[in-house]
């Protein structure tokens, strides 16, 4: 059984002056609704920040970050220095309980970015919680998963986990870029040897192994 629902949200970074033309692109072309812009998340901070701006598109939703560098480059920056402009940062997955995933998860060796954090990120309440890089990279320059919880039929989110403000996890990478912590998400050496996919595909019509024979037969 899928324990992950759906894409939640696709962060993009992008690079200097370019959020307004990227937000122009995801409204005016595609027809998403900016829900919530911040034009400096870390205006004390004298090291780094960046811009934030949620666009909403009812089932998923797309988030775009722009570094802002004083005294060191963001790590937006340097992340959209090392994968080009509008380069995907992190997809969120959306489960059905959080804190039950997170069992699975660490259960199979996940390392994740430290606690699960409740804030409200542009499209609504969440639990989110961060997965580390999936490549032995720069924390600042690798992209990752993340791992949310939206509150049902209205319902507030009932949790302990504490606030997230929205600089928590900015500093979390930071910590791992400044210590130099390059840790991954997942150590395969702990996937069993003998591991192999169930050979029977499910035969429902238009169903993703339906799509990928399709594809394999499509000429080149
Ligand atoms: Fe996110």
């Amino acid at each position: 059984m899928s324990k992950v629902s759906r894409v939640d949200h696709i962060a993009y970074a992008v690079e200097k002056g370019m959020i307004e033309k990227w937000a122009w692109y995801h409204i005016e072309v595609e027809g998403g609704k900016l829900t919530k812009r911040v034009d400096d998340v870390r205006p004390d901070d004298p090291d780094s920040s960046m811009k934030l701006w949620c666009i909403d598109f009812a089932s998923f939703g797309v988030v775009l970050v722009e570094g802002i560098d004083r005294n060191k480059k963001s790590q937006v920056t340097a992340f959209a220095d090392c994968h080009g402009d509008h380069s995907v940062q992190h997809i969120a997955f959306d489960t059905e309980n959080l804190e039950q995933f997170v069992s699975h998860a660490i259960s199979k060796g996940v390392n994740l970015r430290g606690q699960q954090l409740v804030s409200n990120d542009g499209f609504g309440e969440l639990k989110q919680l961060f997965g580390k890089g999936y490549a032995k990279q720069n924390a600042a320059e690798m992209s990752f998963p993340e791992y949310v919880e939206r509150p049902k039929q209205g319902a507030s989110m009932s949790t302990s986990v504490p606030p997230n403000t929205g600089r928590n996890f900015y500093q979390r990478i930071e910590h791992a870029r400044n210590t130099g912590d390059t840790s991954t998400l997942i150590d395969f050496s702990l996937m069993p040897s003998d591991w192999a996919p169930e050979s029977k595909p499910v035969a429902a019509p238009g169903n993703v192994s339906q799509a990928c024979a399709r594809e394999e037969l499509a000429p080149a």
